[in-house]
């Protein structure tokens, strides 16, 4: 029986030397997406808050922000050589006060106290690339307990159901579920794992019902969902580098 995808495979995934050169040349070259850049201006206007960013690969989303003013930066991820990046970016630009360091989102590092924080985003799909429900869950548990009541929480997935292709596609799938001749290293339906120019990935691709059930109970209370094509028009660079997806913002 092949083994299961889990946090080991999915960081050894964006260790591979084509995950880094591709999240390390976003960093360094694409900067903020403008529905990115619309919705940190709308929820996160004080630029001067502490804001914790999970899942910050080479730093392409921190980074940006600090150019635009943010000064209490902090990034974690679980892949040491995209951090690594990271840092090195931050070197190179001088942003001494801007904190990248390894940390797991689904069990953070006890020095990351209780309300600490006064906002948390997780970008670029990143929390729908923890294998397993619970996990991802527990990540927003996690991002719950760091952040002062009220604070913003900001992320994006995927909506396996925006499209009527894709609703077809996912229909097909759920006959291989059916049949038990899925993937079987997938955990949960909506599971994917695919290789492109950004090396292996893998991705859950959730429902909005789904997302809403797991943002009530982990304590975070769903503010603003919509997709990315009403919020913005995104020029073609930042389109190559990521197709469409839903962005999320709830309050804790
Ligand atoms: C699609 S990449 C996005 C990177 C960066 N935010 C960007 O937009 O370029 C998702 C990131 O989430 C990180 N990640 C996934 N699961 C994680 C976990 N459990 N803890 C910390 N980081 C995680 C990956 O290592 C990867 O850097």
């Amino acid at each position: 029986m092949p083994k299961k995808f889990s946090s080991t495979s999915v960081k050894a995934d964006f260790n591979d030397l084509t995950a880094v050169v591709h999240y390390t040349k976003a960093a360094h070259e694409l900067g903020l997406w403008a529905s990115e850049r619309l919705l940190f201006d709308r929820f996160f206007p004080n630029r001067s808050a502490p804001l914790l960013e999970l899942g910050c690969g080479a730093g392409r989303v921190s980074m940006a922000l600090w150019s635009l003013g943010y000064t209490r930066l902090t990034g974690i991820d679980f892949a040491e050589q995209l951090v690594e990046q990271a840092v090195a970016l931050a070197e190179e630009r001088g942003a001494r006060n801007l904190v990248f360091r390894h940390a797991d989102a689904t069990a953070l590092p006890a020095d990351l106290a209780p309300a600490s924080f006064e906002g948390v985003f997780f970008l670029f799909n990143g929390l729908m690339q923890i294998p397993g429900r619970e996990n991802r869950r527990a990540a927003l548990r996690e991002a719950r307990r760091v952040v002062k009541p009220g604070s913003p929480l900001l992320f994006t997935t995927h909506d396996r159901e925006d499209s009527r292709t894709e609703r077809a596609l996912w229909r097909l799938e759920a006959t291989r579920w059916e049949l038990g001749t899925q993937d079987p290293r997938l955990i949960d339906f909506g599971d994917r794992y695919f290789e492109d120019e950004a090396g292996r990935t893998f991705m859950h691709l959730p429902t909005r019902a789904e997302i809403m059930e797991d943002l009530t109970s982990t304590g975070w209370h769903p503010v603003f969902d919509d997709m990315r094509r009403h919020l913005a028009k995104e020029n073609k660079a930042v389109r190559d580098f990521s197709d469409e997806c839903r962005f999320w913002v709830a309050t804790a």
